[in-house]
Parts: C-alpha cells; structure tokens; sequence
C-alpha cells in the first residue's frame, strides 16, 4: 500500500501559519541531507512532491502536503546544517520548538537517522526532547541501500542498544527511498497514526 492521493499545501515559516484545520500531522524531522524530503517522496511514490537536494539545507520552511485528503505529512528543516548562522539556527530551534510544543494534532513523528553512521549528538538530543515531552516518534534509519545486510543488521543493533541506554523504546525502520526497503512498514505506522485524532500531548 502506498498514499496515492498526495499534494502540496503550503510552506509555513513558523507554527502561526500552519494549517489551522486540525487534521492530524505525521512529522519528518532529523538532520540535513539525512533524507527527510526523499522518504516523502517515496511514501507518496512521487519523484518531485517534495524538493531533494545533495547540498543539505534544502529545506527552510514547515512544509505541509495532504495526504488522501484525511492527514498531512510535515517535512521539517533539518538540524546540523554547519552553513547556517548562529542566529539562524537558534530562530529555527526556537521555531521547531514552539512548532512541536503546540501542535496538539501531531500524532507522530518519524526521527530520522543515517544507517551509515552512529546516532550524532543532535540525534541523541532530539530524541530525549521528544521523549521528554511525551511527543510520541518512530526511528528510521536511512539510506539502507549503502551499507551490506551485515552492515545493515550492526546498524539496527546499535541503534537498539541505544535506546536500551537511553531508556526509550519506539519503533525502528530500517529504510531506503532508492529501493524502497522499510517503506511499507513505514506506510502502515504513519497509517495507523493517521487515524489517531491529536492531543496526545499538552
Ligand atoms: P534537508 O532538506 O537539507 O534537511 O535534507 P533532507 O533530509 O530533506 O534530505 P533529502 O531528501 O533532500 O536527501 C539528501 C540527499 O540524500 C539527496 O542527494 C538524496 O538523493 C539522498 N538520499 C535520500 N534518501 C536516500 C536513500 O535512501 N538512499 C540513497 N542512496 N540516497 C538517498
Ligand atoms: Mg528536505
């Protein structure tokens, strides 16, 4: 199953913009460049729905695409981006920050991770935020499709002893939009998600 029916609503520079419809919102949040915008794209099986870059910070704004007319998906700026101001940064974080504390009818967000490396300081941050916060995410590990099956079942089994030293468990997807590894379990967790009608945090 894929989402067949997938457009693109608008950019929203910050949480006074967005939507004030109260569909639910599946979020793709994670650094720059670690796929965000491709997985989007992949879900929805449209190659230019939302905009890829090979240079990371492509994506600047809140960006909203309804999905069959019931939920919208959220591509979201990614963090790490070392090209952007100091200044820049912390208006984004403060952005994100307030986006994620008030957006009552976000059911869930997919955290992203490159497969290829170790869950970055950022990674680890952000995933003790959420969780902090009771704002319910799912992993995906990214880009699968670079590393051999072994490498690809290390990569699962770091990320799990993470969570076990963390103390957060969630789901983890191991993903590739290049061969569309994980996008079905994908689908059906956003699925599921989507169905859920918001104020799972205050
Ligand atoms: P920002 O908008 O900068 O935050 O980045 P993003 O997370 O949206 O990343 P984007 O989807 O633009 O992808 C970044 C680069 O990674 C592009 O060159 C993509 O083609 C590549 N890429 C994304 N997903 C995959 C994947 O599953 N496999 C491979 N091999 N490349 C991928
Ligand atoms: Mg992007």
């Amino acid at each position: 199953m894929t989402f067949n029916d997938a457009r693109f609503i608008k950019s929203a520079p910050d949480l006074s913009h967005c939507p004030d419809d109260g569909l639910p919102e599946i979020a793709m949040a994670g650094r720059s460049n670690v796929g965000k915008s491709s997985l989007i794209n992949s879900l929805t099986q449209r190659k230019k729905l939302a905009q890829t870059s090979g240079n990371p910070g492509k994506t600047r704004m809140l960006n909203y695409f309804l999905i069959e007319k019931r939920f919208y998906l959220v591509d979201l700026p990614g963090y790490g981006f070392a090209k952007v101001s100091k200044k820049e940064r912390s208006r984004w974080g403060k952005v994100i920050q307030e986006w994620f504390l008030n957006r009552t009818n976000l059911t869930l967000t997919i955290l992203l991770i490159d497969s290829r490396h170790e869950a970055t300081a950022l990674d680890r941050d952000m995933m003790v935020w959420l969780a902090e916060h009771n704002i319910p995410f799912a992993l995906a590990l990214t880009k699968c499709d670079k590393l051999s099956n072994n490498k690809q079942q290390q990569a699962l089994q770091k990320i799990k002893s993470l969570q076990n030293a963390m103390n957060i468990e969630v789901p983890v997807v191991l993903c590739s939009a290049m061969t569309r590894r994980g996008i079905e379990e994908l689908t059906d967790l956003i699925n599921e998600f989507s169905y859920r009608d918001g104020q799972l945090h205050n």
